[in-house]
């Protein structure tokens, strides 16, 4: 509940802060991990602090939060600003609360960021800053961590509270030049919980200089198997960019037999197929991974409205899990394949990238979509032309999601 005078106060600011917020969110990082190096070694990823885009995102939930709390928010009969579940960005909070799930976020670490959070803010802001805006900002955000907290809570009593388990990788399997699939048990014999199709674990790899750095991976195998896959892309090094830490190392370091640390499986990107529904599945590159788990799924249900399935790549060799893609989709009774590749596409796709100009799509179609951001709002906005409705369109993002703040 924001009360009706911080709400004012932060409508009010909200065009200073949202102005300076690329530069608070900066000093809040260069003060956080100054005081907790821990963090940025063991808990965030480095190369997303290098490259500027967990800040980016960060600072995008929090404005987009505020934004909306104000802008929506209607009064009670006191005259306060109420801040019912339908005027908060809730698919914002439940990505953010997936996310911090499978990276262990407990509830006392939103103090030593709202410490320095706010200590930046001050620092960034410098007078502006009177007691009562302070105030009316704190209100926001313990809204957003108690909103956030709330859900993490959920999400650790479902996944039975433990946050890192070893598993022993039991296959390693090269599936194209840069993409390799672990196959991975609990190294205690503990039975293998079940995922939803479109979840991701987190894996934290113990690398050379003693960091522990923390990546998510799509499950790319079926649900209800008692091996865990998951399906790793090798991120090359640019002219100006180092290659990528995790991915490399798992693909120069892990073998059958080596153990890793994986969290349960979390994310929201998660198949609603309800009987009857036709659905439409679109992935580019490695995107595939959760899609493959989805039709796995699928197959196994024998879902029988229309399914659309739709893949961009490179080319065949460099398509991931291609044959697993092309055999679930064939199992369906009502399964259509769409392929483009940029070079040597056989009789059965098309050369270039994706268009779904000529894809028929089924009225009511529910679609998730999986790859690079360009590919996916180009998706979109194909799919929301032909009658699909935006709430109906579900994506995942590789990365921080730049997208769904600004959405
Ligand atoms: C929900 C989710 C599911 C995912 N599923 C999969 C999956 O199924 N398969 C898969 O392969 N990946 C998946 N990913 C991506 C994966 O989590 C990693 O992001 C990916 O493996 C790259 O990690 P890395 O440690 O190798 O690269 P990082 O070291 O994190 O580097 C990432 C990028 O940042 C750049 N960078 C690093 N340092 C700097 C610097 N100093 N200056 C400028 N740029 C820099 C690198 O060059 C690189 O391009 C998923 C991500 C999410 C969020
Ligand atoms: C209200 C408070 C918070 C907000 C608004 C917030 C917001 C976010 C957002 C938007 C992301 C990116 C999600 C995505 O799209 O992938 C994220 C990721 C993350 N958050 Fe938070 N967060 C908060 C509190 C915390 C706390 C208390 C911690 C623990 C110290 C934390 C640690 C992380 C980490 C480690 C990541 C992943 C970083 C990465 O992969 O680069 N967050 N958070």
């Amino acid at each position: 509940m924001l009360s009706e005078q911080s709400a004012a106060t932060v409508r009010a600011t909200l065009p200073a802060v949202g102005a300076a917020i690329g530069e608070i969110t900066e000093r809040f990082y260069a003060g956080l991990f100054a005081a907790h190096p821990e963090l940025l070694r063991d808990l965030f990823n480095r190369g997303n602090q290098a490259a500027g885009t967990q800040r980016q995102a960060l600072a995008g939930s929090i404005a987009a939060f505020a934004t909306r709390l104000v802008r929506t928010a209607p009064q009670d009969s006191e005259g306060r600003v109420a801040s019912r579940p339908q005027d908060r960005p809730d698919a914002m909070l439940t990505r953010i609360a997936h996310k911090h799930a499978s990276l262990g976020i407990a509830p006392g670490q939103y103090e030593v960021v709202h410490q320095h959070l706010f200590a930046a803010i001050a620092e960034v802001l410098g007078e502006a800053v009177t007691p009562e805006v302070a105030a009316a900002w704190d209100e926001v955000y313990w809204l957003m961590a108690n909103a956030l907290i709330a859900i993490e809570r959920r999400l650790y009593e479902e996944s039975g509270g433990d946050v890192w388990r070893e598993w022993e990788v039991v296959e390693r399997v090269r599936e194209t030049e840069d993409v390799v699939t672990f196959g991975l048990r609990p190294v205690d014999g503990a039975p293998v919980r079940d995922f939803r199709a479109g979840q991701y674990v987190s894996v934290r790899a113990q690398l050379p200089d003693g960091a522990r750095q923390i990546r998510q991976y799509s499950l790319s195998g079926a649900p209800g198997a008692d091996v865990r896959r998951i399906s790793v892309k090798r991120v090359p090094g640019g002219a100006t960019t180092p290659e990528g830490e995790v991915s490399n190392h798992l693909h120069a370091r892990v073998r059958e037999g080596s153990v890793l640390e994986l969290s349960e499986p979390y994310g929201d990107l998660v198949l609603d197929d309800a009987p009857g529904t036709p659905l439409l599945l679109a992935s580019a590159g490695i995107g595939v991974t959760p899609i493959v788990a989805m039709l796995a799924h699928l197959a196994a249900t024998g879902h029988d409205a229309p399914v659309t399935v739709v893949h961009a790549d490179r080319s065949p060799a460099d398509h991931a899990l291609r044959t697993d893609h092309e055999a679930y989709a064939a199992k369906l009774p009502d399964a259509s394949v769409h392929l483009w590749y940029e070079r040597e596409a056989p009789a059965h796709a098309r050369t270039g990238l994706a268009d779904l100009s000529d894809v028929p799509v089924a009225p009511g179609t529910r679609a998730y979509l999986c790859g690079p951001l360009p590919f996916m709002r180009a998706v979109r906005a194909q799919l929301i032309e032909k009658g699909v409705a935006p709430a109906d369109v579900h994506y995942e993002v590789f990365g921080p999601d730049l997208w769904l703040a600004h959405a």
